[in-house]
């Protein structure tokens, strides 16, 4: 590939993505097309903001102009697509948010690729040779398991819960109907939690561990007995690379840590590491551990089988969560300045709504 734009990349596992590929592709064109939401920062990327091979277009996936232009300029033959309100609280709030970018920005994004790509069923064959496109998907569409030791798997029918999930799901459908339809060649990956740095601290990781520092409760949904399968964020960024080069064009690929916890475990093994590394008495923050209402309509457990993965493509996570939760913790304990400029303002303000009535 010539030229990838890659969607939602001044994002959290964004930032990650174009990282990795600007390093690893020199010759190759990386055009980051974000919006800078909320979510996105470009602080994440100063490391590779000079490198010759990569360049940063502010544009909305709704603006079918802006998208048509950066694809012709830059005459984009890979596409991958991350750009998307990703957090499930805020789609309890404001689900047309969700609807808008998640399912009409894709539907535009798909929409444009195809034109400018001239897909169709005829020259299906052709395209599958020449362009990509990838769409970044959650496990979060296939609903909730319960504590029986079953897992998520590519066949399992969709399912979703929130309001995010079921944009997250209808996006997923839109994307395989413009392969079926149009011949586009797509390839799909649902994953499951992703943490390490410059994750917004919206989240459970980042926002406990901001806490802990701090001082403030540390908010658990319900019971705490909620499962998630935790990866780290670097392994989602390699499985990505491996999946855009070699993934079988139409296909849907799962992506997970084999790496389940209950949030309580979670909470408890995160206090211990930075009540360490602050040089506090082991067990000193336990007490901010504090019960709040439960989110609605909480998924229970996710866990995904991704050996479908590992079969086709030789992918496995790299990194042990011993090893990747040491090294988020230390990364956000030392990188106060990228921290201090989110929490202030919007986020106190977002974090005051979300959590100040929250019995
Ligand atoms: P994030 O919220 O950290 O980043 C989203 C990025 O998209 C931000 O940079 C934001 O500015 C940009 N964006 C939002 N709306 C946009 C628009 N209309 N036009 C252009 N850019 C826009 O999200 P994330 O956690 O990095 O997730 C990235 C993708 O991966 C999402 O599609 C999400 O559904 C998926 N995913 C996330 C996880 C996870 O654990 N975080 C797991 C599986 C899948
Ligand atoms: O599974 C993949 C999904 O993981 C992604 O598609 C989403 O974009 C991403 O946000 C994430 O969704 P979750 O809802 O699982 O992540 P979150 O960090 O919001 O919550 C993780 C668990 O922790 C969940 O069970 C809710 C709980 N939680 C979360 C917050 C923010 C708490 O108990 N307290 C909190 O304050």
């Amino acid at each position: 590939m010539k030229a990838i734009l890659i969607t939602g990349g001044a994002g959290f596992i964004g930032s990650h993505v174009v990282r990795l590929f600007v390093n690893k592709y020199p010759q190759t064109k990386i055009i980051n097309y974000d919006k800078l939401t909320y979510a996105g920062n470009l602080s994440n990327l100063k490391d590779i903001e000079g490198h010759q091979n990569y360049v940063f277009v502010k544009g909305d996936i709704l603006d079918a102009k802006k998208i048509r232009s950066t694809l012709e300029e830059y005459k984009v033959d890979g596409i991958i697509h991350l750009a998307a309100e990703s957090h499930v609280d805020r789609s309890i709030r404001d689900p047309f948010a969700f609807a808008k970018t998640n399912v009409l920005g894709t539907l535009t994004l798909l929409q444009e690729a195809k034109d400018f790509w001239g897909c169709s069923l005829a020259n299906a064959a052709q395209s599958s040779k020449k362009y990509r496109f990838y769409h970044i998907s959650t496990d979060e569409v296939y609903g909730s398991l319960d504590f029986d030791g079953s897992l998520f798997k590519e066949t399992d029918r969709y399912e979703p819960h929130s309001p995010y999930s079921a944009s997250k799901a209808s996006s997923d459908h839109f994307v395989r109907a413009y392969h079926d339809t149009f011949g586009l060649p797509v390839v799909l990956t649902n994953c499951s939690n992703n943490y390490g740095p410059y994750q917004f601290p919206e989240k459970l990781i980042p926002l406990m561990i901001n806490n802990i520092e701090h001082n403030k409760p540390l908010p658990v949904y319900g019971k705490g007995i909620n499962v998630r399968d935790w990866l780290y964020v670097e392994d989602h960024a390699k499985a990505i690379d491996l999946v855009f080069h070699k993934g079988t064009v139409g296909q849907t690929y799962n992506i997970g840590g084999f790496n389940e916890w209950r949030n309580i475990d979670i909470v408890k093994l995160i206090i211990r590491i930075v009540d360490r590394e602050l040089g506090r008495a082991e067990g000193a923050s336990d007490k901010l551990i504090t019960y709040v209402a439960d989110r609605a309509g909480h998924d229970l457990r996710y866990a995904i089988d991704s050996s479908k993965l590992q079969k086709e493509l030789g992918w496995r996570p790299e990194t042990t969560f011993t090893q990747g939760i040491e090294k988020t913790i230390k990364w956000y304990l030392s990188n106060k300045e990228w921290i201090d400029n989110i929490t202030k303002g919007a986020y106190k303000r977002y974090y005051k709504s979300m959590y100040a009535n929250r019995k």
